[in-house]
């Protein structure tokens, strides 16, 4: 009979480039009409980090991992699973997790990816803590690893003022306190709304419909005030519907709300109707923007290293992106 275990957050790691670019680069460089007064009291976004010649997926994901291996005592050898979420593979094939795997110098493991756009990270965290809580793996690595900036079209101003680049990654560990660390997991989608969010690719039957400009295949194309009111609705749900888990589950209540940091107003708007404290939530999006996958695993990286989050807190992680898909998770650090 298998024995099912308690999954624990071991260790988390991140990874940004270091190429920081401001607002105002995109107006004296790019000559885009927009401004850093719009972008900030639109977005709440500041800079964003851009990958440079050579980071890739695989390599920022690489470095991240490698710091959450560090921060969880263990060494790649202990690993014997790697979930990696991207919508920004650098290959069809092999996967991003494949080429993390290798990058690491990990054993022959099972390695492979997700794509749930910004809410990947949380289903690559749902499935590989399945693996942990049946046994059948003692260590995994979760990645979420994005360089969304290589999809974006530079004349949208819609859209490409929004993205950044950077990884996140977390260790799960199995222990044999059932009660510890995740405690709940929820993942929804809903494929009817698949127009809202797009990256088309080589292998897309037909080019989308859309504007001249974007009719470049591989750009990612994004309704945003649509997706700006599902991303509000949802994130109220999941926030309400995690208070109702705290209950059920005997936890005291939510210490930390960590969202997919996409915009200030959808992350206020939420806060307002839920009537959730701000105080309790831990934004960064001011320096990274929109990282997809990666977002909240750096955000978790930031709030645990800079104090934001201690053990003993219960918290909430919340994302939302193209499928359409959503999630959260509840977990007792
Ligand atoms: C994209 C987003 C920032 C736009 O903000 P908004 O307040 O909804 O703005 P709107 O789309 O209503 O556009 C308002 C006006 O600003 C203009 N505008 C859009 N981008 C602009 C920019 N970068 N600079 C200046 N003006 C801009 C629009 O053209 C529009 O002008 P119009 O009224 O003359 O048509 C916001 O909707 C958003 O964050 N959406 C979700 C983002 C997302 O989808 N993320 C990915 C998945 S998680």
């Amino acid at each position: 009979m298998t024995q099912l275990l308690g999954v624990a957050l071991r260790g988390t790691g991140s990874c940004l480039p270091a190429r920081v670019v401001p607002n105002h680069e995109f107006t004296d460089a790019l000559n885009l009409d927009t401004s850093d007064e719009w972008i900030r009291t639109r977005t709440g976004i500041r800079e964003r980090r851009f990958a440079g010649l050579g980071e890739t997926s695989a390599t920022l994901g690489t470095a991240a991992s490698r710091n959450a291996i560090d921060s969880a005592g263990l060494t790649a050898d202990d690993i014997d699973l790697i979930v990696c979420a991207t919508v920004t593979p650098d290959l069809m094939c092999p996967s991003t997790a494949n080429l993390i795997q290798a990058g690491l110098g990990c054993r022959h493991i099972p390695a492979f990816d997700i794509s749930a756009a910004c809410s990947g990270f949380l289903y690559a965290l749902s499935v590989a803590s399945q693996f942990v809580r049946t046994g059948a793996a003692k260590h995994t690595l979760v990645v979420g690893a994005e360089v969304l900036t290589r999809t974006t079209d530079f004349t949208d101003r819609n859209s490409c003022i929004l993205f950044g680049d950077g990884a996140g990654a977390v260790v799960l560990s199995g222990t044999p306190v059932l009660n510890a660390g995740i405690r709940m997991i929820r993942l929804y989608s809903d494929g009817t709304r698949q127009e809202l969010i797009q990256v088309p690719s080589k292998v897309t039957p037909n080019p989308p419909p859309g504007p001249p400009q974007l009719q470049r295949l591989d750009y990612l194309r994004l309704s945003g005030r649509e997706v700006f009111r599902f991303a509000v609705t949802r994130m109220v749900e999941l926030i309400e519907q995690a208070e109702i888990d705290c209950r059920e589950l005997g936890l005291s209540g939510i210490d930390v709300l960590i969202p997919h940091q996409v915009n200030q107003r959808i992350i206020d708007a939420a806060l307002e109707s839920s009537e959730f404290p701000s105080e309790k939530v831990m934004v960064n999006l001011d320096k990274y923007g929109n990282t997809s996958a990666a977002s909240v695993p750096i955000a978790l990286d930031e709030a645990l290293r800079t104090g934001r989050c201690k053990p003993g807190d219960t918290v909430l992680l919340v994302a939302f992106g193209g499928g359409l898909t959503w999630s959260s998770a509840l977990i007792a650090l």
